[in-house]
């Protein structure tokens, strides 16, 4: 059978080679789409029975497009970018591959902090990490990754989860906080992992980034969606010294870059998951969960009904 890789952002080289081994060990043919258009897209999903992606939307119009699809594996945590529904009503399973990226993503979180508060290195006094307290606001995999790399730094770590138990937390040496408006005010950085689902689409806003005490940093390597933007910009004009990272920059990135040169930091492309590493975790899993889906209809990380 065909598996579709599509990929807009493209995976290592090293990632692909090891997909296609895993796909043609399995007995199937791996079609290959970099960087492809939504009619590129729509075409190669007619005749392939598993399809690979990652940020990559996969909407009706693509279920419908693909008549052969019997399952979707998104090389990554957050699916938000396939509609589940239309995928239960079509027959296809999609899954995740949770936890292959974390680690990426979080030493992503910890360079970008450092870049930011050392004045992107251009030779002035910046500040350090070291028992600076820190708040995760989502302690899941790569929560907790995070916390692993800045207890390292020697930071002060909570977090707040309300489907994690205080004693997982308390184990980590992590110290668990049990309201929003607690995390962001006790911490003077703040890093965001919630995924984008309809209850936290836009949760993030003024009131609740202006708790953050003076000098407050907010990073963000989890969606932009979850971000109010209108009131993220409110809080920077409101606030001199409340500073903003985002690794998926939010739609008014070029006017605050511009309004406020020191206080926010984007990477121009979401790069949290994007290293050789990540690639091949997350790649090589996709790749297996497809064969064995189509092999046995193993659904273990299944996310839709
Ligand atoms: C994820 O949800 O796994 C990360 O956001 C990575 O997304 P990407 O594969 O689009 O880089």
């Amino acid at each position: 059978m065909k598996i579709l890789v599509a990929t807009e952002k493209p995976f290592a080289p090293v990632a692909v080679q090891g997909i296609k081994e895993v796909i043609e060990e399995g007995g199937h043919e791996l079609v290959l789409l970099e960087k492809g258009t939504r009619d590129d897209l729509l075409k190669a999903v007619a005749d392939v029975a598993g399809l690979i992606v990652r940020s990559d939307k996969i909407d009706k119009e693509v279920f419908d497009a693909a008549k052969e699809l019997k399952v979707v594996v998104r090389a990554g945590a957050g699916y938000d970018n396939i509609d589940l529904a239309e995928a239960t009503a079509h027959g296809v399973c999609v899954m995740n591959t949770p936890g292959q990226n974390a680690n990426a993503v979080a030493e992503l979180v910890m360079g970008m902090l450092v870049t930011l508060i050392r004045n992107r290195y251009n030779g002035t006094s910046g500040t350090e990490l070291l028992n600076k307290t820190l708040g995760i606001h989502a302690y899941g995999a790569v929560g907790r990754n995070v916390a692993r790399i800045a207890k390292g730094f020697g930071m002060k770590i909570s977090a707040l989860d309300p489907w994690v138990k205080d004693e997982v937390m308390i184990a980590d040496g992590i110290q668990p906080v049990h309201s929003v408006e607690e995390l962001y005010k006790n911490n003077q950085f703040v890093s965001l992992h919630i995924p984008a689902t309809p209850e936290t689409r836009g949760s993030v806003n003024k009131a609740l980034i202006e708790l953050l005490p003076k000098k407050g940093v907010l990073v963000n390597a989890a969606r932009k969606e979850v971000i109010d933007e209108q009131g993220l910009a409110d809080a920077l004009a409101d606030r001199d010294d409340i500073r903003y990272i985002a690794d998926v920059k939010p739609d008014n990135a070029a006017e605050l870059e511009e309004k406020y040169p020191e206080r926010v930091l984007f990477t121009p492309k979401k790069m949290g998951a994007q290293t050789a590493e990540a690639n091949i975790n997350a790649g090589l899993a996709a790749a297996r969960q497809v064969v064995a889906h189509l092999k046995d209809g193993f659904n273990r990380f299944q996310v839709n009904k």
